[in-house]
């Protein structure tokens, strides 16, 4: 046996983040310009086949037991259900998860059920439509509140909801948006905006922090410590009202996880990153495209993890953002 995916200070990487695309059918504000982004050549991209494999020595050679697919936005990509059917017949078999903005997720749920997908998390940012339409420059919102519907209908539970809150777009609306999780019976979390826009216009100083989000929530509901283990998970989650109901809060900047993190990542052109942050990159598609064999693929996948860094580093003086954006190296 190879051995498990450990770096330096012996955290072992359980869960995979593999993404299928860079390109979106939305324009998150947030995320990346009206026009979008130079998007990632065809001949670039892993084929279904190719990511099918990689996942495979993840599994069998390397110790993952989590894949999650994410984009860019991973609905976008053709082959998708091929590939969860292809990855939900490894074995020992992972739990599969996907990270969607939810468009066109109502139509292919029951498909993605029966394929092997296990769970998703769905990003929803505010309950207004106009305001939906100005942050993802698109008018969508019913299509993504569909796609949360029909993910519950189809077993792919727990649904969660991903919001990141905004200074002056969408911060006020924390209580509205649990208001909505909690009718519905989906699990919602809020995110700390982070460094990782292909604009570079984050700015730590007006950034809604975990701290502010839990005072909004708290003037309308009771939330006390989850006794749940929290385990390797960004969430910090509460029990709302007693529960059994909960919201989590990823506070990445302000309480960051990094000490606890399980996580390596493969990009939509075949690069190993060891953190969403990483400055290096370790290149997978070129190997096996030159003929390495599964053991060689594992052994540099080992090599690129062992030299994961011990955080972020978003608070250091010297920090600078990824050269790519949260797109392109997957949510
Ligand atoms: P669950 O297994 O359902 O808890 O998924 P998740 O929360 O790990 O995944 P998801 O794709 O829903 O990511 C939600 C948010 O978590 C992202 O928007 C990021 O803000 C944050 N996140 C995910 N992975 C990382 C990571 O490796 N580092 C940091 N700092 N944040 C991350
Ligand atoms: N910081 C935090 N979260 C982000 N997302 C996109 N960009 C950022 C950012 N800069 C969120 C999306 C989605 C998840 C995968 O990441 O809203 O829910
Ligand atoms: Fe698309 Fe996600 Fe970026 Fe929005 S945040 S534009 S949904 S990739």
């Amino acid at each position: 046996t190879d051995g498990v995916l450990v770096d330096r200070y012996g955290r072992v990487a359980r869960d995979l983040r593999v993404s299928l695309t860079d390109r979106c059918n939305l324009r998150c504000t947030y995320c990346m310009p009206a026009e979008g982004l130079p998007w990632l050549a065809e001949s670039r991209l892993l084929t279904d086949d190719e990511i099918v494999r990689l996942v495979r020595v993840a599994v069998h050679r390397l110790g993952i037991t989590e894949v999650r697919f994410t984009g860019g936005e991973p609905l976008i990509r053709p082959g998708l259900v091929d590939i969860v059917s292809a990855v939900a017949e490894l074995a020992p078999r992972p739990r599969i998860s996907l990270t969607t903005n939810g468009l066109g997720l109502a139509r292919i749920a029951p498909a993605l059920r029966a394929a092997g997908l296990d769970r998703v998390n769905v990003s929803l940012d505010t309950l207004d439509r106009a305001r939906f339409t100005e942050l993802t420059r698109r008018d969508r919102l019913p299509d993504v509140l569909a796609g949360l519907a029909g993910a519950a209908e189809a077993g792919l539970t727990p649904v969660k909801i991903n919001a990141v809150l905004m200074r002056g777009v969408n911060d006020d609306e924390a209580p509205a948006l649990l208001r909505f999780a909690l009718a519905h019976g989906y699990e919602l979390r809020f995110i700390e905006q982070m460094p990782l826009d292909a604009q570079h216009g984050w700015d730590r100083a007006t950034m809604v922090t975990a701290e502010e989000i839990l005072a909004a929530l708290r003037a309308e509901f009771d939330l006390r410590e989850d006794p749940a283990e929290r385990g390797a998970a960004p969430a910090e989650t509460w029990l709302v009202d007693g529960g059994p109901a909960r919201v989590g809060v990823i506070g990445s900047v302000t309480r960051p996880f990094c000490g606890d993190c399980d996580r390596t990542r493969l990009t939509a052109d075949g690069q190993v990153r060891a953190c969403l942050f990483a400055t290096e990159e370790s290149d997978l598609r070129g190997a096996l495209r030159g003929g390495a064999d599964d053991a060689e693929l594992a052994r540099r996948w080992r090599t690129a993890m062992w030299g994961k860094r011990a955080g972020h580093g978003i608070d250091d003086p010297t920090f600078l953002q990824p050269a790519r954006p949260m797109s392109a190296i997957g949510g």
